[in-house]
């Protein structure tokens, strides 16, 4: 059994190229177990490009991963999901036509046949821990609602019960939060501070909002390389981080404002 201070996964001088363009380069990159960190950094710094490594989608042009100690930078992308590595994509996976319920209950069952499963019925352990799946995204109104039905919010809560419901250790979720509401950003954050109980997680996300809400440690990527790493208040104050990211983004702010203001 692992400890809390122990290592997760570790990114060791990780370089990425795309035809000759370096999206990552020397990226060393740590996680703890049960521990939540958040990504932030420019469109096109690597951050998705990082997911992408891990769940062993892109092959590093250098450098490793270690997950639980094994080093994963060769191993296919089945495989890194089945040791308990599980990404949210940004765009919806869900089956619009299904409920809550049933979307959550294909996704908790390895073997794929949903159609016959479902007929076939779902065992007590397995509907016990479907409503604890429900319970956890606050969908315990909805459950029998077809997923269609849902708000754009909850369709990305069922999205993240599904990736919790296949048991992972490390759950990856890339810009959860991507059209949300201030209201449901903010219950976005309260649902990934109760996956640590259980979980380790990655999350990256542009809004500095919600990247407060979450509370955890941030590591700043830029132009592919590791900026900075630190808690908010660190990664807020730190001038490099300002110039290349937040004072960019506060300066974008400030002339859609004017722009409102005229
Ligand atoms: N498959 C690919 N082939 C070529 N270039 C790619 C590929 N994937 C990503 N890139 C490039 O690598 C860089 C990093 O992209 P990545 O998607 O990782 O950025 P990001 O930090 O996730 O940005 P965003 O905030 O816009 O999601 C970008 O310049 C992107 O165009
Ligand atoms: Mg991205």
């Amino acid at each position: 059994m692992f400890e809390q201070t122990t290592t997760l996964l570790e990114v060791k001088n990780l370089s990425v190229s795309f035809d000759g363009f370096k999206a990552l380069t020397n990226v060393d990159f740590t996680l703890k177990e049960k521990e939540i960190k958040v990504l932030i950094g420019p469109n096109g710094a690597g951050k998705s490009t990082l997911c992408d490594c891990v769940i062993g989608k892109v092959r590093p042009s250098e450098g490793n991963v270690f997950y639980k100690g094994k080093d994963i930078s060769r191993v296919t992308e089945y495989k890194i999901n089945q040791l308990g590595i599980c990404r949210k994509f940004q765009a919806p996976g869900i089956l619009e036509r299904l409920s809550v319920f049933e979307n959550l209950a294909i996704a908790s069952r390895v073997n794929r046949s949903w159609h016959k499963n479902l007929k076939l019925g779902i065992s007590k352990a397995e509907r016990d821990r479907i409503e604890e799946v429900i319970a956890l995204i606050g969908l315990e109104e909805k459950r029998h609602m077809e997923a269609a039905y849902l708000a754009h919010g909850e369709k990305q809560w069922l999205e993240i019960g599904m990736v919790v419901s296949q048991n992972p250790d490390l759950l990856l979720l890339d810009e959860p939060t991507a059209g949300m509401t201030a209201q449901e950003t903010a219950k976005t954050a309260e649902l990934i501070r109760k996956l640590v109980a259980d979980h380790t997680v990655l999350v990256i996300d542009h809004d500095m909002t919600f990247v407060e809400l979450l509370a955890a440690p941030v590591s700043v990527l830029h132009q592919g390389q590791m900026l900075k790493e630190g808690s908010i208040d660190e990664v807020r104050n730190d001038p490099e981080v300002i110039k290349v990211y937040l004072g960019r983004s506060q300066e974008q702010e400030g002339q859609e404002q004017e722009g409102l203001d005229a």
